[in-house]
């Protein structure tokens, strides 16, 4: 795959022979089996979706919407029936995917209402302490890439320092939405950041504006003694309300949905209709540059998140509306990317993964659109609702064709977090550092080891721990153990649709005593809770969950949470931004898209 440029056996070759002739030999014959010998190092393209559910895809189970590229990644690779997402939301899903744990452990999970960073000028993000895979990869000799979202925060202290960057992650190239796609960036498609709060505070400024004009023309015409004093306050705490609470709410698209090419702001606010094709142009080209050297391009989707797409290539060709179409176009995507890794002929020294972050949004529709969220199959629940399955049971594909036998199917518990560790593996990178929740999967997708390592798994909601999963050794049994549920609304709804997103604290959940116990195995759905009657080994289930989650929160030293108001709200010092601040903005040259100088 190396060209005889990068191949370190020029050197040698040149190198004129003189003694110690045989030190020089014997290192030149294990530098040739180092690089013609099976352990040679492949490429990876991880591709991540966006809240795409699992029973959205093909080769899972969806036989009304046409995904043949992503059903080609299966039939010629690896696919992964019991592949979990560590968190049901973005922000912490990603996280624990790129650092190889549990997103508590960085402080990337909330407590609160906020469980994902809302502005891109907040102050939380991954904390430079955190290693990602990027980064070990980087290390090792990788070049590495990201295109598209990020959404793991940007700066600390000041609108440049980009401590959170991907740059400082990992990646020696960034093209895409620091941020992530949300409605606010779509005139017309609705709000996602802090909804409820954006609608109270439009009214209250309304009724103060009408309050104000009411007061003033009442002492202008006389017809009452109003002090001056009085008015003034009244005018200087609108003014002031409005800089600090409505105006971040009005410019939102402009300040949360950018485009950044490396350190650059380079469109402000995004283009999204022509969004997609230049992040493929821009995978594409990132990975015909580095064809003769390893690489690692984590291509990172907007599909799927709401607002969605509405390419006329694809609009109203598929048989689920909007949602299908741009399931569709997702798929093409797909094909074109796999289409670029093989003509170049990589195929073989590549690994290609294909996943979604978390589980289909089932809150999510429009009234003009209809469904906009996923489809999460036969598993129970969806996006932020904690430990039930819909949330974070999701496609995991596994393509890598002189390495991995076609047609495989596994089902036993992996998890988004293992990764780390499996591209660690495989770039030969032998140092550990620091605690991994994942496992290399190697063993498992060549077929070498029949049991997953993962015999207990913990789910979250928020930073919460809410439910636990054990896959007895010798047993076909996947116990799920609930501590907590959050309620869902209206009363015998699946999800919360009374307040859009589901909740992790207070009044907002459930706490089971017994907790809540399924076998997924026998029942996938979660829809028949076992007791001591039905389940012999009901009582040793629990006590061997408990006995584990004890040993997790002992192993924890988690880092401080990033998700406080204090670190997520909106800080004018913090914007990124092109142009003049607090009216930003560029567009991007899409003549120079895919060509980076
Ligand atoms: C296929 O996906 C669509 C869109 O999410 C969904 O509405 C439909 O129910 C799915 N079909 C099956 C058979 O799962
Ligand atoms: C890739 O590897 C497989 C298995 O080793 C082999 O059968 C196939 O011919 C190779 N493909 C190419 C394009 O070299």
């Amino acid at each position: 795959m190396w060209s005889l440029k990068q191949n370190p056996l020029t050197h040698l070759l040149y190198f004129p022979l003189r003694p110690p002739f045989l030190a020089h030999g014997l290192l030149l014959l294990v530098l040739w089996r180092g690089i013609r010998g099976e352990d040679k190092r492949p490429n990876f393209v991880l591709i991540m979706v966006d809240d795409m559910g699992i029973g959205d895809v093909g080769c899972y189970g969806n036989n009304t919407i046409r995904t043949p590229n992503i059903d080609r990644l299966a039939s010629e690779g690896v696919k992964l029936t019991q592949h979990i997402a560590a968190a049901p939301l973005c922000t912490p899903s990603r996280a624990a995917f790129m650092t190889g744990r549990y997103a508590t452990r960085s402080g990337m999970a909330g407590s609160g209402r906020s469980q994902v960073l809302l502005f891109l000028a907040g102050s939380g993000g991954l904390p430079p302490s955190e290693t990602t895979f990027a980064k070990r990869l980087q290390q090792q000799g990788y070049t590495t890439g990201l295109v598209g979202k990020w959404h793991l925060g940007v700066n600390c202290e000041h609108r440049r320092d980009h401590c959170h960057h991907p740059n400082q992650h990992g990646f020696s190239y960034f093209y895409g939405m620091p941020y992530t796609l949300i409605n606010d960036c779509v005139p017309g498609m609705g709000r996602d950041i802090l909804a409820d709060l954006q609608q109270t505070l439009k009214s209250l400024f309304l009724f103060l504006a009408i309050g104000l004009f009411t007061l003033v023309f009442i002492r202008a015409c006389d017809l009452f003694d109003i002090s001056p004093r009085l008015l003034t306050v009244l005018f200087t705490f609108a003014v002031l309300a409005t800089v600090v609470w409505y105006v971040p709410f009005e410019l939102l698209p402009r300040w949360n949905c950018i485009v950044m090419r490396d350190q650059e702001v380079v469109e402000q606010p995004m283009t999204v209709e022509t969004f997609p094709y230049r992040m493929l142009t821009e995978a594409q080209h990132f990975v015909k540059r580095n064809a003769h050297h390893p690489f690692l391009l984590f291509f990172s989707l907007a599909h799927m998140h709401s607002p969605l797409f509405n390419t006329p290539a694809f609009a109203g060709k598929s048989r689920h509306g909007r949602y299908g179409d741009n399931m569709e176009e997702l798929d093409w995507i797909v094909g074109e990317l796999t289409e670029t890794v093989d003509s170049l002929g990589l195929a073989n020294d590549t690994l290609i993964y294909f996943t979604s972050d978390h589980g289909g949004f089932l809150e999510d529709s429009h009234p003009l659109i209809g469904q906009r969220g996923g489809w999460n199959g036969v598993y129970r629940g969806g996006k932020g609702m904690g430990g039930w399955e819909g949330g974070i049971r999701v496609p995991g594909i596994f393509r890598w064709p002189s390495r991995l036998a076609a047609g495989r199917v596994v089902d036993e518990p992996t998890s988004l977090m293992d990764l780390y560790p499996t591209l660690k593996y495989l770039a030969q990178d032998t140092r550990s550092d620091r605690h991994l929740d994942g496992h290399n999967l190697m063993p498992l997708l060549e077929g070498k080891v029949g049991r997953s390592e993962h015999e207990f798994m913990f789910h979250f909601c928020g930073s919460y721990l809410n439910a636990a999963r054990w896959h007895p050794p010798g047993s076909d049994s996947i116990f799920k153990v609930h501590f907590f549920t959050p309620n869902f609304s209206p009363p015998g709804a699946i999800g919360c649709y009374d307040i859009f997103l589901c909740r992790c604290f207070g009044d907002h959940v459930t706490h089971h005593d017994p907790p809540l116990l399924y076998d997924l195995f026998r029942d996938p759905s979660e829809l028949r809770p076992l007791s001591p009657e039905t389940e012999p080994r009901y009582a040793e289930v629990l006590h061997q969950t408990a006995k584990a989650v004890e040993r997790h929160r002992r192993s924890e030293h988690n880092a401080p949470t990033q998700m406080t108001w204090e670190k997520t709200l909106w800080r004018p010092w913090l914007q990124p931004c092109c142009g003049t601040f607090p009216f930003c903005g560029c567009k991007e040259d899409t003549k120079l898209v895919g060509n980076k100088i």
